[in-house]
């Protein structure tokens, strides 16, 4: 199913931005999903996502966690490489939606974590990723943990040590996901105040 709507994205000729088409990889039952923002130069050229210095501390901060990168799935919100690497617009962000959406449906992960501010915004789009990065959220049937993008990490100690920590709740948060998802929707979470981020629900 995941190749199909590979190949439909490649058919669509409608679709803004015209490098290679760097899908997602990994694994396909995964529990965790990963969504950065954009291809850079490095993914552009070995058709891959996160293979560049950012991917190397994603890979870097998934093994400190006890894993491979191989056990989980890695994709972006868009999926070919902005001129200059420059962010990407919100005309291309809604394009490639439709698609990522029916992505996600496929894979069904229980928990996303997104890498920088235009994965977060896409489902959270009052979240602020100073302010939320590393904050768990309940949206729909999935948990969602903005992280801030390891770029940004690479260019910043601080940041880094943000990142690290965010990180550092996956595996608790994963062996907790059922029991999370099962929870009602208002049940009120122990210590919790969660700040109204319109439908979106914070739990720890
Ligand atoms: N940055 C992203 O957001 N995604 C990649 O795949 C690489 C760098």
């Amino acid at each position: 199913m995941l190749q199909s709507l590979e190949q439909e994205m490649i058919n669509d000729k409608s679709l803004p931005l015209k490098t290679n088409l760097i899908f997602g990889e990994g694994n396909i039952d995964t529990p965790i999903l990963f969504i950065g923002e954009a291809p850079g130069a490095t993914e552009d050229q070995l058709k891959r996502p996160f293979v560049g210095r950012g991917g190397q501390l994603l890979n870097n901060l998934i093994a400190s966690s006890g894993w491979k990168r191989e056990d989980f799935y890695i994709t972006n919100i868009v999926k070919r490489r902005p001129p200059d690497n420059r962010d990407p617009l919100p005309e291309e962000i809604e394009s490639y939606k439709p698609y990522l959406s029916k992505q996600i449906k496929i894979i069904n992960p229980k928990i996303i974590v997104t890498l920088g501010r235009f994965a977060m915004n896409y489902f959270l789009p009052l979240a602020k990723i100073t302010r939320d990065q590393g904050k768990i959220f309940k949206v729909g049937d999935k948990l969602v943990v903005p992280m801030l993008h390891p770029a940004a990490a690479l260019r910043s100690t601080d940041m880094k040590k943000q990142l690290e920590k965010s990180f550092k709740k996956l595996p608790l948060l994963l062996a907790k996901a059922d029991e999370l998802l099962k929870k009602p929707k208002n049940a009120d979470e122990k210590g919790v105040n969660p700040p109204d981020l319109s439908s979106q629900k914070k739990l720890f």
